[in-house]
């Protein structure tokens, strides 16, 4: 995350709701930043609310914005039907505003971009690109709340002890000069890519841009990585080519074996 994403959540988001609130233009709507209150996880990444606990959130349609011990951004907790909830990025994609929530959709009260509170995709631009989703279960006896902060893709490998194998029985293509492969590993719930470029050499990077904390995407043709919230682009190698992030990806370091790439570092 850069340092200018870092200043701007400790500044709205370390004063409480109310801080934010203050920020607002005199044009905004009736919607503030959802209220704010901090938890710790668990080592495996596991976040548990006793939803009771919580005024703001308990009633259908109340919402909290849930900042984690050790994590960089918070999530926002969104109460969206009877005994169902969902769990989103709380930063807007256009400009990283604090986001609320109005009992049926997140609204961002900077410039009224909306989303969908349940798979976070857009549905009221400015901002065109969807918030991030965490994994989430509610269990209606206890009335508790588990958010899986480093949840993964099935089928793609999970992250232990900070490491990553890729078979090649299963990812053929990293043979491939020119190739690339991603997906989100358990344990570290975060999307990597993996390249082999044009001279084989393998590089691995994470893939939350170090300007506003998008999800970045692969360019196959370019073999480099594009952020979609401000077009910001990295290589191969992790490092900012052009546009307004100026901080490198976060780097895994990638070896290969006769069998498989090996991630390290990866958490
Ligand atoms: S920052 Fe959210 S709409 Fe502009
Ligand atoms: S979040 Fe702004 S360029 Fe990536």
């Amino acid at each position: 995350m850069s340092t200018s994403r870092r200043g701007f959540l400790k500044g709205i988001l370390g004063t409480g709701a109310a801080g934010a609130a203050a920020t607002l233009p005199a044009c905004a709507p009736d919607i503030n930043p959802a209220p704010v209150t901090d938890v710790t996880a668990s080592s495996e990444g596991v976040v548990s609310l006793l939803v009771t606990r919580y005024p703001d959130l308990e009633p259908v349609g109340g919402a909290l914005t849930v900042r984690v011990a050790g994590e960089d951004e918070p999530v926002l907790v969104t109460h969206t039907a009877k005994d169902e909830f969902s769990v989103l990025s709380s930063i807007c994609t256009h400009a990283a505003c604090p986001l609320g929530f109005d009992g049926r959709e997140v609204v961002c009260p900077c410039h009224l971009s909306k989303f969908n509170p349940v798979d976070g995709t857009v549905t009221q631009r400015p901002a065109t690109v969807g918030l991030r989703k965490f994994s989430s279960k509610y269990n209606p006896a206890t009335q508790v709340l588990s958010i899986d902060l480093r949840a993964g893709e099935s089928g793609f490998p999970a992250a232990v002890n900070g490491e990553v194998r890729l078979p090649f029985a299963q990812f053929p293509t990293l043979r491939d000069n020119g190739s690339v492969v991603d997906g989100v590993p358990s344990g570290y719930g975060k999307r990597i890519f993996v390249f082999r470029q044009e001279d084989g050499t393998l590089s691995a990077v994470d893939s939350v841009c170090t300007h506003q904390g998008c999800e970045v995407q692969a360019n196959q043709e370019e073999l480099n990585l594009v952020c979609p919230c401000h077009m910001s682009i990295f290589s191969a190698t992790g490092d900012a080519v052009s546009g307004v992030a100026t901080l490198p990806l976060k780097k895994f370091t990638a070896t290969e074996t006769a069998d498989e790439v090996v991630l390290t570092g990866v958490q």
